[in-house]
C-alpha cells in the first residue's frame, strides 16, 4: 500500500509534478511546490471546475477575495473560537498528535520502550497567524482557514453589482492555510493548500434547501467521474452529529479509496444561515421586497487532494511501462511531437514546424532526445495522451504516425487533420 504512495511521490518529483517545499534548506513539513507538469495538471483541474461551475451555468458568478481579512471576520464566523482539532502530547518526547488519529497514536506508543503517557486532550486552533504593519505592536491577522468567508463578506457587493438573484451561487478558487497538527500522506494534508468552492444561496421559505443539497452532491460526484475518476473508488460519507463543523447543519464528504484508506476530498455542507447572520447580512427580494437571511449550500473541494486522487487513479504499472492514464483534458500535454531520428535535420525541421502550429492551440511538447522508445516511456509517465512522430514518409506523404497512450495503437494521420484528431480526444 505505502509502496504505491512512495512510487507516486517519486514519480511526481522525477517528472516535475510536485517537489517538497524548501527542499534545498532541508524541507518545510506540510508545504509542497508544484513543478512544470504539476502546475499544468492543477491548472487544468481548476479550469475544468470553473467551466463546469461558472461558465456552463446561468446562476453562478465568481469572485477572488483577499487571503487576509480583518480579524473581525474570523471572530464573527466562529473560527477564532471553534476552528479546532483535538490535540494530545506524548509526555515522553513531547511530540503532539491529533487525538482522533487513533492509529497514529498506537503507532507512536510502540516506538517508546517505556509506557507512553498522554496529556489531557486540548483544543488546538488551526488558524495561522501573521502580523501586518510597520510599527509596533504589529496588527495580528489570520491567513484564511477556509476561502469561504471571502465570499460571504462580499455577498452584498455581488448582489448590488450584478443582476444575479436568489437562488444563485458564488464560486471561488484560492489558497487556504491551516496549522495542521499532523500534516502527511504527501499533499493530502498540508499547511498551505487550495480550495475550490461554491456557496449557493437559497430562500429558506422555498424549502428547496435539502433538494439542492442532494442536487449538488450528485453534481460534484458526477464531475469527478466525467473526468475519468473510477466511480467504484468514490463514495459519500455523512458526518455524525459530533464531527460536523461548527457552521454545518448537515454535511457529507465525497471520499476516495486511497492507498491509505477512504479519505475525504470534498465536503458538501448545509451551512444554514450561520455565516450571513453572523456577518449581519440579509437579502432583499427585488420582486416581493421580502427581506431574509438566505441558507447556504456549499460544495468545498480541495484542489491538492483532488490532484492527488486524479494522480493515484491514473497511475498504472504495466509490464514494460508506467502510465498515467489521465483524462486528456487534465493531462499536462495533449501531445508530444517527435522527429523519428534526432540527428536528421529534415525531420527535425518538419517536427518543429508541426509543433509551432499546434502550440498556439494546445499544450504540446517537442522531444528530440534519445530514441523513440525512451520518448514514449517518458511521455507515458507524465500522461501525454498522443505521441506524434515525423518520419521519412512524412516528407513525401504529408502524414504522421499518431500513437495513443492507453492502447498504444498507432495510426497514420494527415498533418492537416492533427488538430481535429486532438480535438476529438478532448
Ligand atoms: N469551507 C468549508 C471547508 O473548508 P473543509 O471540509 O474543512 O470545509 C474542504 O475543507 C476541503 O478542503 C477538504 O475536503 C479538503 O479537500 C481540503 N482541505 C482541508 N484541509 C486540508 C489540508 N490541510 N490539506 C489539504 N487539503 C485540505
Amino acid at each position: 500500500m505505502n509502496n504505491i504512495m512512495a512510487d507516486i511521490t517519486a514519480l511526481c518529483k522525477r517528472r516535475g509534478f510536485i517537489y517538497p517545499g524548501s527542499e534545498i534548506y532541508g524541507g518545510l513539513r506540510g508545504f509542497w511546490d508544484y513543478g512544470p507538469m504539476g502546475v499544468e495538471l492543477k491548472n487544468n483541474i481548476k479550469r475544468e471546475w470553473w467551466k463546469s461551475m461558472v461558465y456552463s451555468r446561468d446562476d453562478v458568478v465568481g469572485v477572488d477575495a483577499a487571503i487576509i481579512m480583518k480579524p473581525e471576520v474570523w471572530e464573527a464566523s466562529g473560527h477564532v473560537n471553534a476552528f479546532t482539532d483535538p490535540l494530545v502530547e506524548c509526555k515522553v518526547c513531547h511530540k503532539r498528535f491529533r487525538a482522533d488519529h487513533v492509529e497514529i497514536l498506537k503507532e507512536h506508543e510502540t516506538k517508546h520502550k517505556e509506557k507512553v503517557k498522554w496529556t489531557d486532550q486540548k483544543k488546538f486552533n488551526l488558524l495561522t497567524e501573521a502580523s501586518l504593519g510597520t510599527t509596533e505592536p504589529k496588527q495580528k491577522v489570520y491567513l484564511r482557514g477556509e476561502i469561504t468567508q471571502g465570499v460571504f463578506v462580499n455577498f452584498k457587493n455581488v448582489v448590488d453589482s450584478t443582476r444575479i438573484r436568489i437562488p444563485f451561487g458564488i464560486a471561488q478558487i484560492g489558497k487556504a492555510f491551516r496549522n495542521e497538527i499532523t500534516p502527511g500522506n504527501f499533499i493530502f494534508r498540508s499547511l498551505e493548500f487550495e480550495q475550490m468552492e461554491l456557496e449557493y444561496f437559497v430562500d429558506p421559505s422555498s424549502k428547496d434547501d435539502m433538494k439542492l443539497f442532494e442536487y449538488w452532491k450528485n453534481e460534484r460526484l458526477g464531475w469527478y467521474t466525467s473526468l475519468g475518476m473510477n466511480e467504484n473508488k468514490l463514495r459519500f460519507r455523512k458526518h455524525s452529529d459530533d464531527e460536523r463543523a461548527h457552521y454545518a447543519r448537515s454535511a457529507e464528504d465525497i471520499e476516495y479509496n486511497a492507498p491509505f484508506g477512504w479519505s475525504e476530498f470534498e465536503g458538501i455542507h448545509h451551512r444554514g444561515d450561520w455565516d450571513l447572520s453572523r456577518h449581519k447580512l440579509k437579502y432583499k427580494d427585488p420582486i416581493s421586497n421580502n427581506e431574509y437571511t438566505p441558507y447556504v449550500i456549499e460544495t468545498s473541494g480541495g484542489v491538492d487532494r483532488c490532484t492527488l486522487f486524479f494522480l493515484i487513479d491514473a497511475y498504472c504499472v504495466e509490464e514494460k511501462r508506467t502510465v498515467l492514464k489521465l483524462h486528456p483534458k487534465l493531462a499536462p500535454y495533449k501531445a508530444a511531437i517527435f522527429p523519428l531520428l534526432g540527428n536528421k535535420p529534415e525531420l527535425k525541421v518538419k517536427a518543429k514546424d508541426i509543433y509551432n502550429k499546434l502550440k498556439v492551440r494546445f499544450s504540446v511538447t517537442l522531444d528530440e532526445r534519445g530514441n523513440i522508445g525512451k520518448r514514449y516511456f517518458a511521455q507515458d509517465e507524465i500522461g501525454t495522451p498522443l505521441c506524434i512522430t515525423v518520419d521519412f514518409e512524412t516528407l513525401t506523404d504529408g502524414a504522421v504516425t499518431i500513437r495513443e497512450r492507453d492502447t498504444m495503437k498507432q495510426s497514420r494521420v494527415a498533418i492537416d487533420k492533427i488538430v481535429d484528431y486532438i480535438n476529438n480526444i478532448l
